[in-house]
């Protein structure tokens, strides 16, 4: 088991055990942070978008075009968003650190 960390919209920073093969959206919504992940991980909501701290970026699997169709709908998006229900937990993102992107509408 290992940790990420969340930091949320107040700013306030959470770290978190997370297992491996979890969505993060999943540890996210499971340790009752304000995450929605409305359409349950099928890329099809944007409501799991969180921005991913820059040393992360890298070590993530590249997004998949479903992914980036997704992210180009939403707002607010930078170069570092990514749909935390895309992201499967793995031993090598101990550590990870993603803040939870504004909600939009
Ligand atoms: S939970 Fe809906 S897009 Fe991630």
């Amino acid at each position: 088991m290992g940790v990420i960390h969340v930091i949320d919209r107040d700013g306030e920073r959470h770290t978190l055990e997370a297992l491996e093969g979890w969505r993060v959206m999943e540890i996210i919504r499971d340790w009752n942070l304000p995450l929605s992940g409305a359409c349950g991980g099928a890329c099809e909501c944007g409501t799991c978008h969180v921005f991913v701290s820059e040393p992360w970026l890298d070590k993530l699997h590249p997004a998949t075009e479903e992914e980036e169709g997704r992210l180009d709908m939403l707002p607010l998006t930078r170069k570092n968003s990514r749909l935390a229900c895309q992201i499967l937990y793995e031993p090598e993102l101990d550590g990870l650190e993603v803040t939870l992107a504004p909600v939009s509408g």
